[in-house]
């Protein structure tokens, strides 16, 4: 991988990279549409990290479909994949680790401990084989890119973060790979999501910036679903991710819920609050 990009780079090409642990899905496809925009080649590449999985999660029963993935990759023109071994990535020995402190702490990294240690660490081992030009991720997570961005910035690395935003399926639902884990009457709950973080928004729009009234409004439409139980539903600084007392500048929603066993984050990016323009606030 590290000679073809290599040979990529000394041709004078520009090469993106979109990091995945597969199970493709329209969001992940979206991705690779918007870095052949920009580059060429495009590199995916596909690892169930394992590291960024705790001890009690999913990293056995995460759906792998290799093979599926390869062809949706291939037809959406992406010119190399690189899908190494986790004893490839990490061999015996191993002992190195990124952390970013404070944003590795809240939200996601508060309720997973580690999870963004494995994120970050892998990342940094991804983009320095690879060493794009830029590399793509999405606003689903929208943590995870926000760190990114701090590691690149911190360790000067020489790749540019491009977030992308989130594509849903009609009823409002992120689209996830851990969406395959919902049965029917699950799948048709996890709509809850979308309908707490657009009643924030519209909230929002209404003239509310009280961030406890936004929050109390999100539980109360999250706790209205019964297969729903909630693990954190703030409104963050859009750029710190530190909770705000009232509402002033872009700021995310973020939730993160349990729809029966299945865990799901989605987010509302909420541009300048006291904008009334719809358009703005939706990240389709
Ligand atoms: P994964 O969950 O496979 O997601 C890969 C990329 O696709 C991430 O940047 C994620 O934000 C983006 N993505 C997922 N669902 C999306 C949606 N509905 N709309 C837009 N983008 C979406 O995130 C990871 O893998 C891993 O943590 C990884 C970064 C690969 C490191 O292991």
């Amino acid at each position: 991988m590290k000679e073809h990009a290599r040979q990529a780079r000394a041709e004078g090409r520009i090469v993106g990279l979109v990091p995945t642990m597969g199970a493709l899905h329209g969001g992940h496809l979206s991705l690779v549409k918007r870095a052949k925009q920009d580059c060429s080649p495009v590199i995916a590449s596909l690892f169930v990290n394992p590291k960024q999985f705790g001890p009690n999660e999913d990293f056995a029963k995460y759906p792998r479909s290799f093979e599926t993935d390869a062809e949706k990759l291939a037809e959406a023109g992406v010119d190399g994949f690189f899908a190494p071994e986790p004893a490839e990535v990490y061999p015996p020995g191993f002992n190195t680790y990124v952390h970013v402190e404070g944003l590795s702490e809240r939200l996601e990294g508060r309720s997973r401990p580690g999870h963004f240690r494995g994120v970050t660490t892998v990342l940094l081992k991804l983009l320095e084989i690879v060493q794009p030009h830029f590399a793509y991720f999405g606003r689903k997570d929208a943590q995870q890119a926000r760190l990114i961005q701090q590691m690149v910035r911190d360790l000067n690395l020489d790749t540019e973060i491009v977030v992308c935003p989130i594509v849903r399926e009609p009823d409002g639902l992120a689209l996830s790979s851990r969406n395959a884990y919902l049965d029917a009457n699950e799948r048709r709950a996890a709509t809850v999501l979308y309908r707490a973080l657009d009643a924030a928004r519209r909230e929002m729009a209404a003239g509310v910036r009280d961030e406890l009234q936004l929050q109390t409004l999100m539980r109360k439409v999250l706790e209205s679903e019964p297969l729903a139980s909630v693990d954190y539903a703030e409104i963050v600084d859009a750029h710190t991710f530190e909770p705000l007392t009232h509402v002033r500048r872009s700021c995310y929603a973020l939730l993160a819920v349990f729809v029966g066993k299945t865990r799901l984050i989605d987010n509302l990016l909420i541009e300048s609050a006291g904008t009334d323009s719809e358009e703005l606030l939706f990240h389709f």
